[in-house]
């Protein structure tokens, strides 16, 4: 059996989080050394909501450079805009045709998104099949993911199905992959909520946040009642998110984090957190800070959507004929 290619995307939609790296970027990192991958930067994606056009264009290459900085390999991954693979969209559109409404609305972030705004648009609520077109396009067998993408990888799963069933077998079907540990990274002011790089700068870690704001950031972090600092999940939220951020950061298991800390203040367990933290943060700062703006970044995204459209054609041909477009 030949190896599953990856696939998976992050959108330039604001600061890139501690969570996106726990959650997914570092999984990017060690499946490259296994897997042929593909990692999108999908700027189509954060169009479904409002975007400043010059902020959007500065952090869709932010991304980029902080895709890379956390340890991809241009010479093993492919990475690139999504954008700049007009294929995305086309075969997104084709996909129409076979999802519904109903599997669509139903989406819990669509959901979540479209709850509390005047006016939702049909970009908000289509966005999992472009999401699909995504995975599919590059026939990948595995998309790591963090948690909140569940729902959107199942109905990726479900197109893929019914279009073979319909079709005939053309898509390989993908498969989450979804860690054990840190796959939801809880915001640091609601540890009830996902730390999202949507909402305030306080409620996340920015993985360009200087040392001294990642260390006031932790010190402001919610914690729970009582002095223990023990993994539980349900009755400590605050603590035990910042046991797995520890725990991740540092290359230790929970159980060892919750030993190292037994009968320790709060305090002083929060300060060796940003410790942690800011250590590892600290290498994907200073690579950032060669790439941005540079040329080699530039080339480096050119030569990926260069491989990515080559493979992305192959795919959007074969549903064409398949879906009976006369081909030019
Ligand atoms: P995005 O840009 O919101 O997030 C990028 C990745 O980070 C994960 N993530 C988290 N993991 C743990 N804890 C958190 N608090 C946390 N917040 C975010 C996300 O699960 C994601 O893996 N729809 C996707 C982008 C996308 C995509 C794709 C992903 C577009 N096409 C195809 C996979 C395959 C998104 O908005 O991710």
């Amino acid at each position: 059996m030949p190896m599953a290619r990856v696939f998976s995307g992050v959108q330039p939609s604001g600061d890139l989080t501690i969570g996106n790296y726990l959650g997914a970027l570092r999984h990017f990192v060690v499946l490259q050394h296994e897997h042929e991958c593909y990692f999108c930067v999908v700027d189509l994606h954060a169009l479904t909501l409002p975007q400043d056009p010059g902020e959007l264009r500065a952090r869709t290459e932010k991304v980029a450079a902080l895709l890379l900085a956390c340890g991809l390999d241009p010479a093993r991954v492919t990475l690139f805009v999504q954008s700049h693979v007009p294929a995305h969209a086309e075969l997104c559109w084709l996909f129409f045709g076979l999802t519904y409404l109903g599997e669509l609305s139903r989406m819990t972030q669509f959901k979540d998104k479209a709850r509390n705004r005047k006016t939702v648009t049909t970009g908000l609520l289509n966005y999992p099949v472009l999401m699909a077109a995504d995975i599919l396009l590059y026939q990948a067998g595995l998309v790591p993911v963090g948690d909140d993408q569940k729902q959107h990888l199942e109905l990726a799963r479900d197109i893929a199905v019914r279009f073979n069933n319909r079709f005939g077998e053309t898509f390989v079907v993908p498969e989450p992959m979804i860690a054990k540990v840190g796959a939801r990274i809880m915001s640091l002011d609601d540890p009830t909520r996902k730390m999202s790089k949507s909402e305030t700068p306080d409620s996340y870690v920015a993985l360009l946040d200087p040392p001294e704001v990642v260390a006031a950031k932790l010190a402001r972090a919610v914690t729970d009642s009582g002095r223990e600092i023990r993994y539980r999940p349900k009755e400590k939220p605050g603590i035990s998110n910042l046991l797995t951020i520890y725990a991740l950061s540092a290359g230790k298991t929970v159980r060892e984090a919750e030993a190292e800390f037994d009968g320790l203040g709060y305090a002083d367990f929060k300060k060796a957190v940003a410790e942690a933290v800011v250590e590892t943060l600290r290498p994907i700062q200073a690579r950032y800070r060669e790439l941005i703006g540079s040329a080699e970044l530039r080339d480096i995204l050119r030569e990926g959507s260069r491989r990515a459209a080559d493979v992305a054609a192959v795919t959007l041909r074969t549903v064409q004929e398949k879906m009976g477009i006369l081909l030019p």
